[in-house]
């Protein structure tokens, strides 16, 4: 169902550049661990308790011609929202991390050369506030208030 939603986000010329790779921990912990061991510190802390992580990767290149994708990332930023969308709705909370080696996770998998892994994503449900660290915890929904610029400094006067 998260994917199905991902599969049917728009992108130029229909040419749907997203590609996953997910593991679960529990059937395909040894994935797990390679995804994982990439994470910076501060993910790992509490990625550890996520029962999937999926790497979102772009295609650099379309597949029906021999030139650089420049909305790649956009067109997998599309998939990941569409699937950020359903996993709400199906009471599921997924968190983005940029916060990994780009490096590592290429070594880790061996992933060729035309991936461009944007993201690694953690998936599950939200656990108790009560179960992390002081730090982590002061920056949960229950203790700090979500917060985003004013609507109108997102217009460029013109
Ligand atoms: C591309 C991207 C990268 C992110 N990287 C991280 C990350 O490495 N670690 C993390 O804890 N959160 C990460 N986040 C989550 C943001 O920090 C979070 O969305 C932002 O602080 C606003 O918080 P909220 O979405 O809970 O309101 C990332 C979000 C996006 C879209």
């Amino acid at each position: 169902m998260l994917f199905e939603a991902a599969r049917w986000a728009p992108s130029a010329f229909n040419n749907q550049p997203w590609r996953f790779i997910f593991a679960d921990k529990k059937n395909k912990s040894e994935l797990f661990d390679k995804i994982f061991d990439s994470l910076v510190p501060q993910n790992q802390v509490w990625a550890k308790n996520a029962p999937l992580l999926v790497v979102n990767i772009a295609l650099k290149k379309y597949e029906t011609k021999d030139s650089e994708n420049p909305n790649a990332a956009f067109e997998l930023g599309m998939a990941v929202g569409n699937l950020l969308g359903q996993a709400t709705a199906m009471g599921l909370h997924a968190r983005q991390m940029a916060g990994f080696s780009k490096e590592k996770l290429i070594q880790n998998l061996m992933l060729p050369e035309k991936y461009n892994p944007i993201t690694v994503m953690a998936v599950g449900y939200r656990g108790k506030p009560k179960h992390l660290s002081e730090n982590l915890k002061k920056m949960e929904p229950e203790f700090a208030e979500r917060t985003r610029k004013p609507l109108i400094d997102l217009f460029i006067p013109n």
